[in-house]
């Protein structure tokens, strides 16, 4: 390889047709999920538009404009009217997520409909399964994730996505869908989901603050990489069709090491803290909102996520 000034890596650069040409990473609203928060009562959010509730009449106007702006795929999260111990919410057949799938479906037949199974939206105590002792049972929330996972689909869900951090949640969900006919119906598994501080914003839009501790003792460690790797792999080995990693920006190296690890569809998470910073930033008048997040989104997909779930799915579709 020739060194300066034979080379000179300005030439390309010069134009931005130029640097078109040459551009290794593009984003494309094909591959971005819209999270959306549906609940009795709807709640707007000024600070963090990306981040209000619907109730279902107000889901499926939102709906309307964001089909008919491009979107091609939401991620529904539910607010129910109630919590108790056995999160009897999430899956219950009138639950509020099912609900607003069985008004979403029909009405937009083209459009990627994936649900978040978790219980923490739906306990008292806001963790992500039963808790028996003080601590989260990691077996016996397992049948009561499946038992969401198949209500999701059965109202028409075309994905289930856990994202509870029990061990064993994927097999579980597999075996109970399977049993149901539910076999075309595909998990795409929150594999490896650390317990991070960039959730905050989300836990406020769903009140899933846990009432007690945090969730150490099943989210993973900020500092571990290889762990993640088995995460995702066990995850596999289980039957999930795809993985996640979550969040996104401060865990790219996590991203990247699942890239080079399996020749699986990678999501990747751009969690609610991601963007609240940006936010925050932009309103203080330090950073460019829509330059910020898209160089924040391509280094997402640089890293080798396939796709992405981001709150700025909705303002992508003026931006891109
Ligand atoms: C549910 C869940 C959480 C998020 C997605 N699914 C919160 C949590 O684990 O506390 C966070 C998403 C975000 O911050 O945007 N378990």
């Amino acid at each position: 390889m020739s060194a300066f000034p034979v080379t000179r890596l300005r030439r390309f650069r010069r134009t931005a047709s130029l640097r078109g040409l040459v551009r290794e990473t593009r984003l494309s609203l094909d591959q971005f999920v819209m999270p959306l928060f549906v609940a009795s009562e709807p709640l707007a959010n000024e600070e963090l538009p990306g981040m209000a509730r619907f109730d279902v009449e107000g889901l499926l106007r939102e709906t309307d404009s964001l089909a008919a702006s491009g979107v091609r795929a939401l991620l529904l999260f539910g607010v129910p009217a109630e919590k108790d111990e056995e999160a009897t919410g999430a899956w219950e057949d009138d639950g509020i997520v099912q609900q607003a799938l069985r008004a979403l479906r029909p009405r937009f037949p083209e459009l990627v409909l994936l649900t978040d199974v978790c219980l923490c939206e739906y306990t008292s105590h806001g963790h992500c399964g039963v808790v028996a002792d003080g601590d989260v049972d990691n077996d016996r929330s397992l049948e009561l994730l499946a038992r969401t996972a198949v209500s999701h689909a059965e109202a028409g869900a075309d994905v289930v996505a856990p994202s509870d951090m029990m061990d064993g949640r994927v097999g579980a969900i597999r075996e109970a869908l399977d049993d149901h006919g539910l076999e075309r119906t595909p998990i795409l598994a929150y594999s490896a989901k650390y317990a991070s501080a960039f959730y905050g914003p989300f836990r406020e839009a769903a009140d899933s603050a846990p009432a007690f501790g945090d969730r150490r003792g099943y989210q993973m460690d900020p500092a571990n990489v290889r762990e993640a790797v088995r995460e995702c792999k066990i995850d596999l080995a289980e039957g999930a069709d795809a993985i996640m990693i979550k969040p996104a920006l401060p865990y790219l190296d996590v991203i990247r090491a699942a890239r080079e690890a399996f020749q699986v569809p990678l999501a990747a998470y751009n969690v609610s803290g991601e963007y609240a910073m940006v936010k925050a930033a932009a309103r203080a008048g330090w950073l460019d909102e829509r330059a910020a997040a898209l160089e924040s989104l391509t280094a997402i997909k640089r890293a080798g996520a396939d796709l992405i779930v981001s709150y700025w799915t909705k303002d992508l579709t003026t931006w891109l």
